[in-house]
């Protein structure tokens, strides 16, 4: 196997009228993982079918683990686990069940796939639960639960396809940890999110993927120094004393300062959020300036989509949506 464990070039796809994928490189070094970044309807799952082999291409090629998805589909499917947006489990059979099912579909063996789903049970902390019926599952258990069976024949390369959407922020972190020690392990993983905190968190390197496209690439660092960091909102009572305000926070802005009269409200981005936050706090209040609303907020996809396309337009930022850390 080369250095790559995942390696696409040109890769399209269309279905009638809709142009999935036009024209996608990929280059994920063994023991990496590759964040796939994108909002609804970019491609994402698209893209993670035809890796994994389940759709070919239109045009383009790809290698996985270094079979071709073409030319060998089944050589693939022997190296890839793939846990997917709608987590393929059976409802009626209990967590063990399902994982020693996989394992007999994999023909390790009785005893070689009992052993396998007891230690993959543990791993993901579905001891307690391992005989239930799956359709008693938390969303987060059912999730660890698909990826567990992903993993039941320790495939070097795993497919995420956003494995956390609709997690909550407790599940959403034990996932995390999961996926973290996988690649602890050796693993490739590639993943695909609609969250760039988790993008953040675990990728090495990330795409950004938009309609069909890739936008953007590099590290979290690389986007997020494109998307600019955390922003300090202040909206104040009297309208008349915004200037004086930007005036008195100038020194905590690291970029153009955003103003809204409509809304009283200043945006300025930030190196660390909560310094500014207290300084901010401190100033207005020596000032009497009454504060009616402040806080911190990290950048949103929007507004990493509106940066890296290149169509934010000033006043955008006080519609935008937050999002808490
Ligand atoms: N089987 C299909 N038939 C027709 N159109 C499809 C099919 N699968 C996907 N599409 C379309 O292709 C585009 C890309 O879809 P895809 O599922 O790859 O996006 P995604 O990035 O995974 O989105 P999401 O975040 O919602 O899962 C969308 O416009 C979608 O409607
Ligand atoms: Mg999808």
């Amino acid at each position: 196997m080369s250095d790559l464990a995942i390696e696409a070039h040109g890769l399209r796809k269309r279905y009638r009228d809709v142009e999935a994928l036009r024209g996608i490189d990929l280059a994920v070094p063994t023991g990496t993982v590759l964040g796939v970044l994108g909002p609804n309807g970019a491609g994402k799952t698209t893209a993670v079918r035809i890796l994994s082999t389940l759709i070919r291409p239109d045009a383009g090629s790809a290698r996985v683990a270094g079979v071709d998805v073409v030319a060998d589909p089944f050589g693939v499917r022997r190296r890839i686990g793939v846990a997917g947006q709608y987590a393929a489990v059976d409802e009626y059979l209990s967590g063990r069940e399902n994982l020693e099912m996989i394992g007999d579909l994999y023909h390790l063996g009785r005893s070689a796939a009992r052993a396998r789903a007891a230690e993959l049970l543990r791993d993901f902390r579905l001891e307690d639960a391992a005989e239930r019926p799956a359709k008693t599952y938390s969303g987060g258990m059912r999730r660890r639960l698909d990826l567990a069976g992903a993993l039941v024949a320790r495939p070097p390369v795993v497919f995420l396809d956003e494995p956390t959407t609709g997690l909550d922020p407790r599940s959403r972190g034990d996932m995390w940890q999961v996926i973290a020690d996988l690649v602890a392990d050796g693993t490739t993983v590639l993943l695909t999110t609609q969250y760039l905190e988790e993008a953040d968190q675990l990728a090495h390197d990330i795409v950004v993927v938009d309609q069909g496209r890739i936008i953007a690439r590099g590290t979290a660092d690389d986007l997020k120094a494109q998307v600019g960091g955390e922003r300090l909102s202040v909206t104040i009572a009297e309208a008349d004393r915004l200037d004086e305000v930007a005036g008195v926070l100038a020194d905590l802005s690291i970029g153009e300062i955003e103003r809204d009269e409509h809304t009283r409200t200043l945006t300025l981005p930030v190196a660390t959020g909560p310094h500014a936050i207290v300084e901010a706090v401190g100033r207005l209040t020596e000032r009497q300036v009454t504060v009616q609303d402040i806080g911190i907020r990290r950048p949103t996809l929007d507004d990493a989509f509106l940066t890296l396309t290149g169509h934010r337009t000033s006043g955008d930022a006080a519609t935008d949506s937050e999002q808490s850390a």
